[in-house]
């Protein structure tokens, strides 16, 4: 895709502008038509349009630190996202077999403050939507997705970004859509909450400062547009190669198993597009230190549940048994589009080599 890439962001060197111009608008309609939503805003990162879509939605109003229920298994940005906006995150634990948030387990999480729900669709597994959208009904909740490690997956016919009152996705180089730097973006059926999130973005009005409501300086430039374009039209071919690299995984993991754990499959096989291939293992450091003797990378997504971390750490938290048991067995094994069959192969010789030793 070389040269489309290059022969997109030329025009756009040779043209201008370079920041919000016409790549930015293209891109966001090719983004809310590809999620099913009816509009989407194009910001600089995730973390930023998790925090804004917040804000834009009016979960979190100026000044209130009012509470905001996630999961304590996802990157730190989600909570800090909640954070930035002037929320305050609460944790509530994650199902083992799904590592989403458990939706048997939010009641416990509520309190007089709480005003939204912020699911990740972690790996790229979406969360149990139904249950969670639920949930917030009943108690007068909003929903913020955080689909940053979703692009595409899609829930009963739904995909990621179309479930919540609005959604945040990070563009992040290595995501399953990733630009050339860093993007962001947010989706929503309600079009007055994109125009929210377009005045916040650029300080906070249009017309810069006049409003009442500090924003932030949060755009999306063209030449990642640009780029996010042309790579957009692959986004469901790469989501199909990684779902099948996933399933070779299974396959051939299944054979000599004995501790090791593999990710569940959900129902529907189209709701998780494995941004990531997360086993679990009891004797997690032995296991990556053999892998990385073998040359295989392994990385920890995440070692510490957010709640036992001290930016997030707040009194009356209780234990979430689950996600403080995942953090220390979960081992993501390499999976990317471009990993070639041979390379899973050897991948998956080294991890059942590991456990017949
Ligand atoms: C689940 C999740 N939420 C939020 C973010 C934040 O996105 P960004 O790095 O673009 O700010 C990321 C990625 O880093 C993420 O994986």
């Amino acid at each position: 895709m070389k040269d489309e890439v290059r022969a997109a962001v030329e025009r756009v060197l040779d043209g201008g502008p370079y920041i919000l111009g016409q790549e930015v608008e293209a891109f966001e309609r090719e983004w809310a038509r590809f999620c099913g939503a009816a509009a989407a805003a194009g910001v600089a990162n995730g973390t930023d349009a998790l925090a804004l879509a917040l804000v834009a939605s009016g979960a979190v109003r100026p000044g209130r630190r009012d509470e905001v229920i996630t999961a304590p298994l996802t990157a730190g940005y989600t909570a800090l996202g909640i954070l930035n906006a002037g929320g305050l995150p609460v944790f509530s634990d994650v199902s083992p077999d799904t590592f989403t948030l458990d939706p048997r387990a939010l009641e416990r999480a509520l309190t007089k403050r709480t005003r939204a729900v912020v699911p990740v669709h972690l790996y790229g597994r979406m969360s149990e939507m139904g249950a969670v959208c639920d949930f917030a009904r009943r108690h007068g909740l909003l929903v913020i997705e955080d689909a940053s490690q979703a692009h595409g997956a899609r829930l009963e016919g739904r995909r990621a970004g179309a479930w919540g009152d609005a959604a945040a996705f990070s563009f992040y180089p290595t995501k399953n859509l990733g630009a050339y730097g860093d993007g962001g973006a947010v989706t929503s059926d309600d079009v007055r909450l994109i125009e929210r999130v377009k005045e916040l973005r650029q300080g906070g009005h249009p017309s810069a400062m006049g409003g009442d409501v500090a924003g932030r300086n949060s755009r999306l430039d063209e030449v990642q547009a640009a780029a996010l374009r042309v790579k957009l039209r692959r986004l469901a071919d790469w989501n199909r190669r990684r779902q099948r690299l996933a399933r070779t995984y299974g396959k051939l993991l299944a054979r000599g198993v004995k501790q090791l754990v593999l990710p569940s499959t959900p129902a529907d096989v189209n709701s998780h597009v494995f941004h990531l291939y997360v086993v679990r293992h009891p004797e997690r450091e032995r296991l990556r230190a053999h892998l990385a003797a073998r040359g295989v990378e392994t990385l920890i997504h995440y070692p510490a549940p957010l709640h036992t971390q001290k930016l997030f750490r707040r009194r009356g938290q209780y234990p979430l048994p689950a996600a403080e048991q995942l953090t220390d067995e979960i081992l993501s094994l390499p999976l990317y589009p471009q990993l070639r069959d041979e390379e899973l192969r050897a991948v998956a010789d080294a991890v059942l080599e590991f456990e017949n030793s």
